[in-house]
């Protein structure tokens, strides 16, 4: 049975009673050709809509552990879908977080959602942004938001992740850490790579569906130690990006 896996430095919040509808489901619910179906961590999404997945524990443990990086400055996150995300976001004590997320231009989704900010503990610093990136990124950016700390995991097709980053990039603080997560998709990794073509430090996470960190001025991305039973791999397309806790990757 497939148990879910945090390395001993890091710690998830507990957060799963706000979920009711979160349950494990076998990967074979979807067909998304960049789930990888050989890790054995749970699977979990939203009973109505299992073919979206939430980012697993592990996942979790690296974005809670990042943002607490962050604790007292400002936050994006770009793709929020229920929320589950969002509440680690809250959970790591960002001073206040935009929420890119289009889907809560719908009232029944969005009062779901605004009830879990609430029950999170995030009410006074969210911010639902109820528009699709990139244009209501740079729209934030032109009226003067900026953020410390991004969290991409909107639009995974073609060009979609790396117009995410490099909207991002003209409103981000001098120190600043931007994390991806689906970077066994090749798309996904490009947003990684426009980071990196900008001069920024990237590294990738050795998880069910690697998160990659792109970071920049007085910080360091936090550690990790991928799950010593798993089998890993590493995509053709990240190749020369380090893995946290892996000598020589
Ligand atoms: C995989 S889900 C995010 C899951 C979430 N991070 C979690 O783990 O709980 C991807 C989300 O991106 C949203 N999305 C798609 N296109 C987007 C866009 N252009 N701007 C912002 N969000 C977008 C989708 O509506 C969906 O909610």
């Amino acid at each position: 049975m497939a148990r879910d896996y945090v390395a001993d430095n890091l710690a998830t919040p507990r957060l799963d009673h706000l979920f009711p509808n979160m349950a494990e489901f076998d990967r074979s619910v979807t067909t998304w050709p960049w789930l990888r179906r050989d890790i054995d961590h749970p699977y979990r999404a939203d009973r109505r809509n299992p073919i979206v997945g939430f980012i697993n524990r592990d996942e979790a443990s690296i974005l809670t552990a990042s943002a607490r990086l962050f604790a007292g400055r400002a936050g994006l996150e770009i793709g929020a879908w229920r929320g589950w995300s969002t509440a680690h976001l809250i959970s790591s004590g960002l001073g206040s977080l935009h929420v890119v997320e289009p889907l809560l231009a719908d009232p029944d989704w969005r009062a779901e959602f605004e009830a879990v900010v609430r029950a999170a503990g995030g009410e006074a610093t969210t911010i639902l942004v109820p528009e699709p990136s990139p244009a209501a990124v740079t729209r934030l950016g032109q009226s003067g938001a900026r953020w410390s700390f991004a969290f991409i995991d909107g639009d995974h097709d073609g060009e979609a992740p790396a117009r995410d980053a490099l909207a991002c990039l003209p409103y981000l603080e001098p120190t600043a850490m931007v994390l991806f997560h689906d970077l066994v998709s090749p798309h996904v990794a490009q947003g990684l790579r426009a980071m990196e073509r900008a001069g920024w430090s990237v590294m990738a996470y050795q998880t069910a569906q690697m998160v990659g960190v792109a970071w920049r001025g007085d910080v360091a991305p936090v550690a990790h130690r991928p799950d010593p039973e798993q089998t890993w791999s590493v995509p053709d397309h990240l190749r020369g990006i380090a893995i946290a806790g892996v000598a020589g990757a």
